[in-house]
């Protein structure tokens, strides 16, 4: 008889391996690597020959078949992040940090769900029923038809799911989620692996849509291993900081619509609330034009959202300056200093900088290029912008300015706020966007000598 196959996973990271070692080679960590044990320990009972399967020709497969309806909570912010409304049988995982407001959401999104006709359950493993009853009653959402169950053994909940057969159900959290064939304490990597792949399984053979929620590590990443981001079709990141209101929902993940979609919210006594224009609520706190201070008209998703940059210049009182970024890319913070120091000759050694994106909100766009060297140089030189304008474009190495995406809808936002210019590279397409004076170059140089007369 063979003998059975030891599988060895890292519970930082969740990589894999078929022996132990000290150290992760995956993420580095030391003792991290524990044996797998209860799934998929040992060979598979038969020869991989004796399996059934079959495939199928992509030319058979009927056109005809309209794709399965989408069913929407009526929460206009949660529908636009699942691409358009909660697909059935699709795994979605919501990732976020303990006490940003997950289930909150969730519960909301539960009752509105059941409200417009599916048939919900929420499951929650770490508060009690009676619990999920008051915060709903708190919510004004007492009135919901949503089953609720306090449960952590996942044998249990699937028997439940099985007989009930909902089209939703939420499983709060997938942390802590315990499996009783597999023997490590619930949140081990072993654990959470073990249900999720249930879970998902489960959505998959009867059609239930499954949201898991799960608790983000403060490196950022959902705790637990990284298979069960490629095990879902959807993932979800729920974020915001402590001090504001506002909470944004990212899909970083999606089969079944666009990734780099956002939801707006904001956290009030009556819980989430939706934002439909987020650019006026992060430009609510913008006083009078001030040096260092740029609107960066940004696309998230589908959608324009503009946002305020704040850098602040100062000369460093440290043998080594600082370079402090608050919601950008501080490797791209460094890349533009370079180019400002290279091609423009404006040197910033000797000078501490700090970039704060206003609000809390996190840019990952290149676009934001221009506006953060704007900022930059508004903050050296003691200057503001000309008042009621908006700067976007990408900056290349070269010091050349390219353009940037969907120029005409983040010129149609910033004239819907209010904003009379536009800082922008030349070569973007623009015909839609009359009533904004638009001021288009080519490349950093030029931007430099134009608005800052250096
Ligand atoms: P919660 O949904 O429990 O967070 P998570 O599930 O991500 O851990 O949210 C907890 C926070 O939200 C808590 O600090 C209180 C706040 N909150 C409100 O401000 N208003 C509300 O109506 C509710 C229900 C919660
Ligand atoms: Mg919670």
């Amino acid at each position: 008889m063979a003998k059975p196959v030891k599988s060895f996973s890292c519970t930082a990271c969740g990589a894999s391996f078929n022996k132990w070692s000290g150290r992760c080679d995956g993420c580095g960590d030391w003792n991290t690597i524990q044996e797998d044990k209860g799934i998929s320990a040992g060979p598979p009972s038969k020869s991989l020959g004796a399996r059934r399967g079959s495939s199928v020709q992509l030319t058979d497969l009927s056109t005809e078949e309209a794709p399965p309806p989408r069913s929407h909570s009526g929460i206009t912010e949660l529908d636009r992040v699942l691409g358009g409304g909660l697909v059935p049988a699709s795994a979605i995982l919501v990732g976020g940090d303990p006490g940003i407001g997950k289930s909150t959401l969730l519960l909301q999104a539960a009752a509105h769900f059941a409200k417009a006709g599916l048939k919900t359950i929420y499951v929650s493993g770490e508060e009690a029923s009676a619990q999920v009853r008051m915060r709903a009653q708190r919510l004004g959402l007492s009135d919901a038809p949503v089953q609720l169950a306090a449960e952590t053994n996942l044998r249990d909940i699937l028997t439940t799911l099985d007989k009930e057969r909902p089209q939703l159900a939420i499983i709060d959290s997938i942390q802590t989620m315990w499996a009783d064939n597999v023997e490590s304490a619930p949140g081990s990597v072993s654990q959470v692996r073990a249900a999720s792949h249930e879970l998902t399984a489960f959505a998959k053979r009867t059609g239930t849509s499954v949201i898991l929620v799960g608790h983000v590590t403060k490196e950022g990443a959902i705790a637990g291993p990284r298979v069960v981001e490629h095990m879902v079709d959807t993932v979800l990141y729920f974020e915001g900081e402590r001090g504001h209101q506002f909470r944004i929902l990212r899909s970083v993940k999606n089969r079944f619509g666009p990734a780099d979609e956002i939801g707006v919210f904001e956290m009030t006594g009556k819980g989430l609330a939706e934002v439909t224009n987020p650019s006026a609520l992060f430009l609510s706190e913008r006083g009078q034009p001030a040096a260092g201070s740029v609107v960066f008209a940004g696309i998230e998703g589908t959608r324009p959202v503009l946002v305020e940059l704040q850098a602040l210049v100062a000369p460093s009182p440290h043998s080594q300056a600082r370079r402090t970024v608050v919601g950008w890319d501080s490797g791209r913070l460094a890349m533009i200093l370079a180019v400002l120091e290279a091609r423009c000759g404006i040197p910033f050694a000797g000078l501490d900088v700090y970039l704060n994106v206003a609000g809390g909100m996190k840019i990952s766009e290149p676009a934001a290029d221009l506006a953060v060297a704007a900022a930059l140089l508004s903050a050296r030189e003691d200057t503001a912008l000309p008042a009621e304008t908006v700067v976007f474009g990408e900056i290349s190495l070269s010091g050349a300015l390219r353009p940037a995406t969907q120029t005409e809808n983040r010129l149609k936002e910033a004239q819907k706020l209010g904003f009379t210019s536009a800082i922008a590279p030349a070569g973007g397409k623009t015909a839609a966007a009359s009533g904004i004076s638009l001021n288009t170059m080519s490349d950093l140089t030029g931007f430099v000598g134009e608005i800052f007369g250096a």
